[in-house]
């Protein structure tokens, strides 16, 4: 059975992955508005991975008999300035994340929960992934603003040059 305080913060993180979800669902719309349906979809794919993660905290609290608590999701903003700034966000976003996933892995180190340990190694090794996209594509809007696109044509072209 899982303990009271594992139970409290996983439903806690369960409302931050469902905001995560909410969050880039307003940049997907603030995207498509702009026509920009690139950034958009590159926002939508976001979105359903965030759910995908509450999920898979919803499903392991049920599997060890704990009791999902859903609580209020925040408004997120609507209004950005430029895909910089989403960007931007996104990366901070994504920080902040991981901060609160080493947090909860914190709390199962406290209550001694090996299988929430287990199962947040997964969480661990994605926010490594999440921000390091995110770090990406940051650095490549920041790139156009400095250099234009010339340079990132190129690099795309010296990324497909085959060794010979
Ligand atoms: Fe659920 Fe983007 O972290």
């Amino acid at each position: 059975m899982i303990s009271k305080a594992m139970q409290d913060a996983l439903n806690d993180q369960i409302n931050k992955e469902l905001y995560s979800s909410y969050l880039y669902l307003s940049m997907a719309a603030y995207f498509e508005d702009a026509n920009l349906p690139g950034f958009g979809h590159w926002m939508r794919v976001q979105e359903a991975e965030e759910r995908e993660h509450a999920m898979k905290l919803y499903d392991f609290l049920l599997e060890r008999g704990g009791k999902v608590m859903l609580k209020a999701i925040d408004a997120p903003k609507t209004e950005w300035k430029s895909a910089l700034e989403v960007a931007e966000e996104v990366a901070a976003h994504e920080a902040k994340v991981t901060a609160s996933i080493h947090a909860l892995y914190e709390t199962a180190l406290k209550e001694k929960d090996y299988a929430a340990q287990v199962m947040l190694q997964w969480f661990i090794s994605e926010q490594v992934e999440e921000e390091k996209n995110a770090a990406e594509i940051v650095a490549n809007l920041k790139l156009i603003e400095q250099r234009g696109t010339a340079v990132l044509m190129l690099d795309h072209r010296l990324s497909k040059r085959g060794g010979d």
